[in-house]
């Protein structure tokens, strides 16, 4: 496979840092660049991240000592180096909007976890082993950017990566309701423990934007190309209420569904059991063999033992049982900063390589 240079926008951040140890032994992609803001900018990597830091292993050898670039004032220089851009910043929205269209018009194709562009009609949001046909739009908004071969695709909100993989395979009995409450890592609001302390012994019942994402993100997902659009799926009807725990890493999701035609319990489990989508049947490096889990004991998944199963790229399930007001109810996880992150990101990117979109 073809090797591509990349950077990292946003690489001190609680994303950016997943990015920096997925990428920096990556098989096809090489680091060339890593920006952050001014604050950042000039000094090394390690200098930059200072304490910050949020990692289990050290800070990749290879980019320990490369020297952090402003991500605005250097652009030029960076577009020139790279073949693309891994984005993770948190600035405000219009900002982000603005800075990824000027990397995308100055022919760098930028892969995003910011959720500023996740609703603009010809980007599409992707997950790999979903969706992997909206990347049909990128021809439709290149044309409306004037580029060649810039163009963005985002990866949509963590919160949705662990109830909408096990909720795709099942759409052939007509989803028609879904509930879900999700309970979501502090990694998702880019802390630690060291730096939200209050967040010990502690859960907040509100996490600003959070359910707005989390109840349309996947109707896009589900949605259709039509026009050099993508159009909303009409269903199913989605409503949800995320809480943020105190769990360092892994999103965890209580969902109850009803369909149009109920499935038996041991349909379900095959559907789960046998779902494979594009990333592995093209084998991409970062795809996980088996992507849906399933655990029979009662008291899987739990995030501490099972959100890093297949490199944190995997769905975990469990408890699926039948409910007195919906048809089913189950509970899913996922790593948040990696499925629904970095990793969801870089799995993106690898789908898109191997399309040829970066040649
Ligand atoms: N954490 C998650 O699980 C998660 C999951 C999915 C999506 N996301 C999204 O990913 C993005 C980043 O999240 P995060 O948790 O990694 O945030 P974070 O830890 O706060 O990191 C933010 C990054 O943005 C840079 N930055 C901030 N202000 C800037 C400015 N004015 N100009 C240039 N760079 C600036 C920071 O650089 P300095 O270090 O130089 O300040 C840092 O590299 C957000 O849009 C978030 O919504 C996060």
């Amino acid at each position: 496979m073809k090797q591509y240079n990349v950077g990292i926008l946003g690489a001190t951040g609680m994303v950016g840092q997943r990015f920096a140890l997925l990428l920096a032994e990556h098989p096809w992609f090489n680091v060339k660049v890593l920006a952050a803001s001014p604050r950042s900018a000039g000094k090394t990597y390690e200098e930059a991240v200072g304490s910050r830091w949020a990692m289990t292993v050290p800070i990749p050898e290879k980019l320990r000592n490369m020297v952090v670039r402003d991500l605005n004032a250097d652009m030029d220089t960076i577009t020139a180096e790279v073949d693309l851009v891994f984005c993770a910043v948190d600035m405000k929205k219009e900002e982000i909007k603005a800075l990824e269209e000027r990397y995308a018009k100055a022919e760098c194709p930028v892969i995003s976890n910011n959720s500023a562009h996740r609703f603009t009609p010809d980007v599409p949001m992707v997950v790999p082993e979903i969706n992997p046909e909206h990347l049909e739009i990128i021809a439709a908004q290149r044309k409306r950017l004037g580029t060649k071969k810039g163009f963005i695709a985002v990866k949509s909100n963590c919160s949705i990566q662990s109830y909408v993989p096990a909720l795709h395979p099942l759409k052939q009995f007509g989803l028609q309701k879904v509930l879900a409450c999700t309970y979501q890592a502090i990694s998702g609001a880019g802390k630690t423990f060291e730096t939200w302390p209050e967040m010990v012994d502690n859960l907040i019942p509100f996490i600003g934007g959070e359910e707005e994402k989390s109840e349309q993100e996947p109707l896009k997902v589900w949605g259709s190309i039509q026009n050099g659009e993508i159009v909303k799926a009409a269903a199913p009807s989605i409503t949800t209420q995320c809480l943020r725990v105190p769990v360092s890493d892994g999103h965890t999701a209580a969902v109850f569904v009803s369909f149009e035609k109920k499935p038996t319990k041991e349909e379900i489990l095959t559907l789960w059991e046998n779902f494979k989508g594009e990333p592995q049947e093209l084998g991409l490096p970062s795809a996980p063999k088996q992507f849906i889990h399933y655990f029979t004991e009662d008291n899987r998944p739990q995030a501490h033992l099972d959100r890093n199963l297949e490199g944190g790229m995997a769905v975990s399930v469990g408890r699926l049982r039948e409910d007195t007001q919906y048809d089913y109810k189950f509970v899913c996880l996922s790593h948040n900063t990696l499925r629904g992150a970095a990793g969801g990101g870089v799995l993106l990117a690898e789908l898109l390589a191997a399309k040829g979109y970066f040649d």
